[in-house]
């Protein structure tokens, strides 16, 4: 195993001995094989680089007790970069060969997956990009499909400790735009929002629906859930310009399967937090963070600024149980890499 501060890694690009190439060519796929160059070599005119025709996804390898390696649903994050790539017109990557990359991938990197019980994860970073000369606004003829790794610990703070969020006053997509699909455009835009969040002392910020800023999306690299008062149901915004989080659709079934909840896709407005005991932001970077308040117009809602919710954490501790191996996860949501 590679010698880094296992228990104290950051979010940061750490290089990591092979990566996975594969090119698009005269309609066809290449094979793809795995490199040791960390660098690209592209044409001035890529319209990745001009027109920001490409997309990505993120997805993570964990150590577990046996020392053996979990991917966690990878054919989930397959699916959403061919929805990402057809809503940008470009080729889609075919499942196998977006799973056959992520597991090379950490395979050659096994020495990155950092040890059991440390917190670490090997984080997997799949994109496309069109590439070629391409002057005029059309696609390009030529992409690349590439995979490459790095080991990670928490996207905003260790442990499961409640982070606060402040509502954006800037939109991260249209009501008809590119918000499902994960496409770098949508992340280049929320950077400004980001930056002004993180000034004023937040985590980052919750953006509300696009067409009436009345009702929760999602933050800037996570979905948010809350739990109801009343009903005790698990509630998840559902709106065609949210990511497909693909750790909300398995909340969404261990809040069910698991925990017996009832769940609600549907509404969750802004001005009726003090409906909702509990809320939460998932993503795989995030994985969960307890969401310990949000500030709006000036006041801040607060849920707990101490501790998660009991729900949450138990929402947390079975989820993150089953990434590591540690509980049995429902049928095809682990891919052993070894
Ligand atoms: N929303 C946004 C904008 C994201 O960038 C991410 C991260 O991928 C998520 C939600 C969470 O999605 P997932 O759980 O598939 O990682
Ligand atoms: C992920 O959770 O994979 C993300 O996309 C977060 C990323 C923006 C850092």
């Amino acid at each position: 195993m590679s010698n880094l501060d296992w228990n104290n890694l950051g979010f940061e690009y750490i290089k990591t001995d092979f990566r996975f190439v594969a090119h698009y060519k005269d309609g066809a796929w290449s094979a793809g094989s795995l490199v040791e160059d960390n660098q690209l070599s592209l044409h001035e005119a890529s319209p990745a680089l001009h027109y920001a025709q490409q997309c990505f996804e993120g997805l993570k390898a964990y150590r577990c007790q046996d020392n053996s390696i979990n991917l966690f649903r990878p054919e989930e994050n397959a699916k959403r970069l061919q929805q990402s790539c057809q809503r940008l017109l470009m080729p889609s990557v075919p499942v196998d060969l977006f799973v056959h990359a992520c597991t090379q991938v950490v395979k050659a990197n096994t020495k990155w997956v950092g040890p059991y019980g440390s917190g670490a994860t090997l984080y997997v970073r799949p994109l496309v990009l069109g590439v070629g000369a391409g002057l005029g606004l059309r696609p390009a003829s030529e992409f690349l499909f590439l995979v490459f790794c790095a080991p990670v610990g928490p996207y905003f703070h260790g442990g499961v400790r409640p982070a606060n969020f402040i509502v954006s006053e800037f939109d991260r997509a249209a009501p008809n735009g590119t918000g499902a699909a994960k496409v770098g455009g949508n992340y280049a835009g929320s950077l400004l929002p980001a930056k002004l969040a993180k000034e004023q002392g937040f985590s980052d910020c919750v953006y509300l629906d696009p067409a009436t800023h009345t009702k929760i999306e999602e933050v800037g690299a996570a979905n948010f859930f809350a739990i109801s008062k009343k009903s005790g149901a698990f509630v998840t915004p559902s709106s065609p310009s949210i990511l497909p989080s693909i750790t909300r659709i398995s909340l969404v079934h261990l809040a069910k399967e698991k925990l017996g909840l009832e769940v609600v896709e549907g509404d969750i407005f802004i001005n009726s937090l003090h409906e909702y005991s509990e809320a939460g932001v998932c993503g795989t970077a995030a994985v969960i963070v307890p969401v310990g308040g949000i500030s709006y117009q000036g006041n801040l809602h607060v849920f707990s600024q101490e501790k998660a919710g009991p729900i949450t954490q138990k929402l947390y501790d079975t989820l993150v149980g089953m990434q590591f191996g540690d509980l049995e996860a429902p049928q095809g949501w682990i891919t052993k890499v070894s």
